[in-house]
């Protein structure tokens, strides 16, 4: 199923009510042991630091993402942290990762970010390519970073 002919979506800020819906797209959207427990998106919701937004066509949500704003007090600086993005299967490709992905990046650049870490699976070439083409370069191989046994790459982006 793609998006239907002539409609788009809209990014609006998650709110609690989503915990369910979110958690259902994240189970889909990862491998069990990588995907997010329940309580974890609800930690995630409560957390004030992390930023959450949601994709959403015809009312339904199709995909998020979310982010959390780390102030480093040495030299006092503000940065973040890319802690998922995720759209469900069928409406991959259309856009909808990098809205996501945008709307967080404008968020931490008006909070006074200068930078944008995140992990990301070397097995993952399709999010490998995704983050590359918005900008973002390997700093560092972490080995054994998922289920203690699939490295990661760490990425990073300097905003502008
Ligand atoms: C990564 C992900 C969020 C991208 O979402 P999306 O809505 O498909 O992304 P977009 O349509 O905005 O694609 C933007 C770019 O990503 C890359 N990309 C997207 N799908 C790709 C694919 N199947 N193969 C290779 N590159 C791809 C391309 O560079 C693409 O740009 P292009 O269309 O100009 O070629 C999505 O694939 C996903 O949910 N994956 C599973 C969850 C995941 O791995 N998240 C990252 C965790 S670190």
């Amino acid at each position: 199923m793609k998006l239907p002919e002539g409609s788009s979506f809209s990014i609006r800020p998650a709110v609690m009510r989503d915990l369910d819906t979110l958690a259902a797209i994240d189970a889909v959207c990862f491998p069990t042991g990588i995907a997010y427990p329940r309580e974890e998106i609800l930690f995630l919701l409560l957390n004030p630091t992390i930023m959450i937004v949601v994709a959403e066509c015809a009312g339904i949500i199709i995909g998020f993402a979310a982010l959390e704003r780390r102030r480093r007090t040495r030299k006092n600086a503000r940065n973040g942290e890319l802690v998922t993005i995720e759209v469900l299967p069928e409406f991959r490709g259309e856009t909808i990762g990098t809205a996501l992905y945008q709307t967080l990046e404008d968020h931490l650049r008006d909070w006074g970010g200068s930078s944008i870490h995140l992990h990301v699976s070397v097995d993952n070439t399709v999010a490998f390519s995704f983050y590359q083409r918005l900008g973002y370069r390997v700093v560092n191989r972490i080995p054994q970073y998922y289920l203690r046994k699939i490295d990661a790459w760490q990425m990073e982006k300097n905003l502008p």
